[in-house]
């Protein structure tokens, strides 16, 4: 199975309701064709954090939690998480679609972090029109000891509410966030918003595994999106020419089964200037509003444990790959 490809949400056909194949033939689609049925595309899982199933806690899924996750991860984050999930290959295998043909493009990172895909994003683009927010600090701190970003904005800010003005922005580039905003289609609509008639968004992020216990510790963590989940959410914000590329690591050799921390990139273009068509209430959270500390501490815990076996994830594949003869399954 190729490690990535790219799938038009027109053309969109369901595995056992959880995965899904382009319905355009190929090797892959006619050696799981009998799996093959079409479901409905609503959402199974919940928009927001007070409608989550109590079997799917996802106990980082908030901005506080989030927000002291990378206070500590950020000490090592590029040296750790980048190695297992999130390589360069694959950053620039994700960026493609976002279709960076000219170095005067405005483009905002959000929740841009360290800076690593930023790294990839001024390769095509003058880092002087760059925008990296990130709610952060610490992540932030980073970013702004790289070289390469000397020249790009960085601004703290939340995702779910983007301190830029309607219609800005040439280009919405969010790596590997998604996963931590308590209402995923709020953080979509705004990207919807900030972007000019024309203008591309592209979000890059997990995929919800199939294998029992990656997902008993997915759900345990954070939102590991199905791929007919982010379709639906570009397509309410109001987003056209939605499409979903598949990546992974290379030594994964295509396995999805276990889920994958940085397994999509999806795009969309917005066909009308202003705001979203989508209507929604009031934010739900605030990274700045006081949280019952020994809830925060039971979440924040809990889920820090739960993201500990995907940090084992990838080393497991590595070994698996390096012992199965190539060609064969893993
Ligand atoms: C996995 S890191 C990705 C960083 C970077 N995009 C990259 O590709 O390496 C996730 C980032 O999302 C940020 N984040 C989480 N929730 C956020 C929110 N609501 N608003 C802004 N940033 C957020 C975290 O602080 C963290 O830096």
């Amino acid at each position: 199975m190729p490690s990535s490809l790219l799938i038009s949400a027109e053309n969109l056909k369901f595995i056992n309701g959880s995965d899904f194949l382009p319905s355009f033939p190929n090797k892959t689609l006619l050696k799981y064709s009998k799996y093959t049925r079409t479901v409905s595309l609503m959402p199974k899982c919940s928009l927001s954090a007070s409608s989550r199933p109590i079997s799917q806690p996802r106990f980082i899924q908030h901005k506080k939690e989030a927000f002291w996750f990378y206070r500590f991860l950020s000490i090592i984050y590029d040296h750790v998480i980048n190695p297992g999930h999130w390589t360069e290959d694959m950053r620039d295998d994700a960026l493609e679609p976002a279709d960076l043909y000219s170095r005067n493009l405005t483009v905002v990172d959000v929740s841009g972090g360290t800076g690593f895909t930023t790294l990839g994003i001024v390769k095509h683009v003058n880092a002087k029109n760059v925008t990296i927010l990130d709610q952060s600090p610490h992540q932030l701190a980073k970013a702004k000891k790289k070289e390469e970003l000397k020249e790009c904005k960085i601004v703290e800010g939340d995702a779910e509410d983007l301190p830029f003005p309607t219609d800005y922005a040439d280009r919405y580039i969010s790596a590997g966030s998604i996963e931590y905003w308590p209402d995923p289609q709020r953080g979509i609509k705004e990207a919807y918003r900030v972007l000019r008639i024309g203008g591309k968004a592209c979000i890059i992020g997990p995929v919800y595994p199939t294998f029992w216990l990656s997902r008993f510790f997915a759900d345990m963590w954070m939102l590991f999106p199905k791929e007919e989940e982010y379709i639906e959410w570009f397509k309410k914000a109001g987003f056209k020419d939605v499409k979903l590329k598949r990546i992974g690591p290379k030594w994964y050799r295509g396995v999805r089964r276990h889920g994958l921390i940085m397994g999509c990139s999806v795009t969309g273009v917005k066909p009308a200037s202003g705001d979203s068509p989508l209507q929604l209430g009031p934010k739900a959270e605030d990274v700045k509003k006081p949280v019952n500390p020994f809830v925060f501490l039971a979440r924040f815990i809990l889920g820090a444990i739960a993201a500990t076996y995907f940090v084992l994830v990838p080393i497991y594949m590595w070994l698996k790959n390096q012992i199965v003869p190539k060609g064969m399954p893993i």
